[in-house]
């Protein structure tokens, strides 16, 4: 098949005085474009990289494929990864991965958490802050921390994100408008491991719509390859980052990345996790593909809380969390690459 690759290539994003140097951070590597093409190309694919940009409207016109392999993260505004699939659709062009509601959706974690608590899924208890002076929810207790509400990669988390009391917690908030200019979502602080699930797959079969009441209920992950978890070693890293898998760690520190795949858990924490990950995937409306980041809170029992699900996880071949759990899950690079295409082609009822 003719594939489209849709990126948002850093090198070719735009820039202008005085902006943040962490501003495009989540965009994509040359090195990273060109892995996918070539595992495209290995599974028989004719492939044709596409900026997605404005530019994307005549471009895609012009080069006409049967199916776009999109991981744009888009660059303004606060649904920007669901625009290239909104104008995939106005063209009617099959692509994989999530649609555009799952996309913006996702990336706005304080309105993730609200439909993953309205399903009963376990996500720290949170308030989001437009204001500096808003009265703190007395339900919220300290430590909090304290993130932006739409950013990703690590982007305006730090040790400092961790706060212990109002006037802390405060300064935080200010400084995330500062910086981001959006609402700063404040949540539990969890201590604890952190761990992180991928799939790739849609569910197949009939699967509720609420979590069923009955903990003995069948748990349906029926279509799902649920990838081992990997967990990242927060031990192995400066003490300066308390823990936190912050953007320096993520971006600056990529390349010596400190992991455990599988992660070492018991096969009844690996379940619940799997399970969480598949009702994640199912009520945020997910395709194709996801990754669902957890921490599991030491002080009761490692009981597992969902952070954020990821439906655009990054795919760089070194170290995406993503391709490193495809690889202890005995699946090379290429193979991850096709499955998520393959998928695609499926859901749409497209012949190879
Ligand atoms: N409530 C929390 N408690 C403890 N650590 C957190 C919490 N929320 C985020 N973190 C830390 O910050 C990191 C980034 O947060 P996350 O919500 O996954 O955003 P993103 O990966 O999009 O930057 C997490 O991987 C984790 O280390
Ligand atoms: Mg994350």
């Amino acid at each position: 098949m003719h594939v489209a690759l849709l990126a948002n290539l850093k090198k070719n994003a735009p820039t202008w005085p005085g902006m943040s140097p962490d501003y495009w951070d989540d965009l994509d590597s040359e090195e990273t474009i060109e892995a996918i093409s070539a595992a495209l190309t290995a599974g028989g694919h004719r492939v044709t990289f596409l900026e997605g940009d404005a530019t994307l409207y005549d471009t895609l016109r012009q080069t006409k494929p049967d199916i776009c392999f999109n991981i744009c993260e888009g660059h303004f505004g606060d649904s920007r990864e669901a625009q290239a699939p909104a104008l995939l659709e106005m063209l009617r062009l099959p692509y994989t991965g999530s649609r555009v509601l799952t996309l913006a959706l996702a990336l706005d974690k304080p309105m993730t958490k609200r439909v993953l608590t309205y399903h009963d899924l376990p996500t720290p208890p949170f308030q989001t802050f437009e204001r500096v002076n808003e009265p703190l929810d007395p339900a919220l207790k300290f430590p909090l921390f304290v993130k932006p509400s739409r950013e990703g990669t690590g982007m305006g988390v730090s040790a400092e994100s961790i706060v212990h009391n109002e006037e802390q917690l405060r300064s935080q908030v200010q400084r995330t408008f500062e910086r981001y200019h959006q609402p700063a979502l404040v949540e539990h602080y969890i201590e604890g491991r952190e761990v992180t699930v991928g799939v790739v797959g849609n569910l197949t079969g009939p699967v509720a719509r609420r979590m069923p009441d009955d903990e003995s209920a069948p748990r349906i992950l029926r279509g799902l390859d649920l990838l081992p978890p990997l967990e990242v070693n927060m031990a192995a890293y400066p003490e300066e980052e308390a823990g936190i898998y912050t953007s320096r760690i993520k971006v600056e520190l990529a390349h010596e990345f400190h992991y455990l795949c599988p992660a070492p858990l018991t096969e009844s924490q690996i379940e619940d996790l799997n399970w969480y990950t598949a009702a994640t995937f199912r009520v945020i409306g997910c395709c194709d593909v996801a990754r669902v980041d957890f921490r599991l809170d030491a002080s009761d029992n490692d009981r597992p809380y969902i952070l954020e699900v990821n439906p655009l996880p990054g795919l760089n071949p070194g170290y995406s969390d993503l391709c490193l759990e495809a690889t202890a899950y005995g699946w090379s690079y290429e193979e991850l690459v096709n499955r998520i295409l393959d998928e695609a082609i499926k859901r749409y009822g497209l012949k190879k």
